[in-house]
């Protein structure tokens, strides 16, 4: 049976592109395979959270997880900092992992910004944790949306260099699984940027807890160009805008951009914006709908994550001991 291991930062409330290009994978996938899903905390605080809001987002997005049907029986659903072997094998990885490599991840630059000498030291360290999360467990299969892959290319260049290092074949090859058409899911405001759940602009995403209204208010604003939907895929080339929009559509129907491209081309904005509110309602209320029954009972989503976190130990643990032992740490 494959080993897939997954993450989400408890950083706000999970979007759309949360939801169509990791999330509902996730949970299609538990299915045949042994499902691994943590709400990493440890990379939340990278950027100053408040702490009593970070303790209700976790909970909350374990709620969330919950609700777009993660089992936790079946499967292991647990908070990050729950387990200790996580920080353990990411100090190890800190100093397996090269400046240089480090120096060339991209999101590093994007969410440091401009003023970069004031970023976390854990910011800059945050792919080494990642590659820990995955390794810790010897998971193979990492679904993630588009973003994270040059994360994942970085975690294997970590294994391999450990595996070398020890003159061991310890760590195995992950492989990402970036699936569908809405693996990176754009801003609503602006065609070229990543919608994300820390973007300043509320408009410019949707959020799994977003009310009709508000979903279809959103929609309806979200920025187009004045021609109608073309009838081929090949014109959504460049109009970011528009393939975001068909992209969304796609996913949310199990097609392609072409699926939807053969039902709607030709038509306007309105009415296929239209469309795409009523469809994203019907899909989106009734998670909306669970996590909150479910959050009506915090001890009991804290009871599941505690219960998870046991079992992930007890996977994680004899793992990153054998680490420990492989690099000379002196054990009794
Ligand atoms: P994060 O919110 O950064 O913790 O991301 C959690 C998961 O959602 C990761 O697998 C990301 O790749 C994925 N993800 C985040 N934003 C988007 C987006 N705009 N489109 C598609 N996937 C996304
Ligand atoms: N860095 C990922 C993100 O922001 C979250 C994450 C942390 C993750 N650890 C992981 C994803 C391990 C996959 C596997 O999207």
């Amino acid at each position: 049976m494959t080993r897939i291991f997954s993450g989400i930062q408890p950083s706000g409330i999970p979007t759309l592109g949360n939801y169509l290009g990791a999330l509902r994978n996730w949970a299609k996938l538990q299915d045949g395979n042994e499902c691994i899903y943590c709400v990493v905390d440890l990379h939340a605080i990278t950027q100053f959270q408040d702490p009593a809001t970070l303790t209700q987002q976790s909970r909350e997005m374990a709620a969330t997880l919950l609700a777009i049907g993660i089992d936790p029986v079946r499967h292991t659903l647990f908070l990050q900092s729950q387990v200790r072997a996580h920080a353990q094998l990411a100090w190890i990885f800190n100093c397996v992992a090269r400046l240089g490599w480090l120096n060339r991840m991209t999101q590093f630059k994007d969410k440091a910004g401009k003023d970069r000498e004031n970023a976390s030291v854990g910011l800059y360290a945050y792919p080494n944790l990642m590659a820990a999360d995955i390794h810790a467990y010897h998971a193979t299969h990492v679904p993630v949306g588009d973003d994270q892959r040059q994360h994942l290319e970085l975690a294997n260049d970590i294994a391999q260099k450990f595996n070398h290092d020890f003159g061991v074949e310890f760590f195995p090859t992950i492989q990402p699984l970036i699936m569908g058409p809405a693996a990176r899911v754009m801003s609503l405001r602006d065609g070229t940027k990543k919608m994300s759940k820390s973007d300043p602009s509320d408009q410019s995403r949707i959020n799994l807890n977003d009310d009709a209204d508000t979903i279809a208010l959103k929609v309806r604003r979200a920025k187009t160009d004045p021609e109608p939907l073309p009838s081929e895929a090949a014109g959504l080339a460049e109009r970011p805008e528009a393939r975001n929009l068909v992209g969304i559509y796609a996913a949310l129907t199990d097609t392609d951009h072409q699926g939807v491209l053969s039902e709607h081309g030709g038509q306007g904005f309105g009415p296929f914006k239209q469309a795409l509110a009523d469809l994203l309602v019907e899909k989106l209320a009734p998670i909306a709908d669970e996590t909150r029954r479910l959050l009506a009972d915090p001890a009991g989503v804290d009871a599941i994550l505690r219960d998870g976190a046991a079992r992930a130990a007890a996977v994680a643990d004899p793992i990153v001991a054998e680490a420990e032992r492989l690099v000379g740490f002196l054990r009794a």
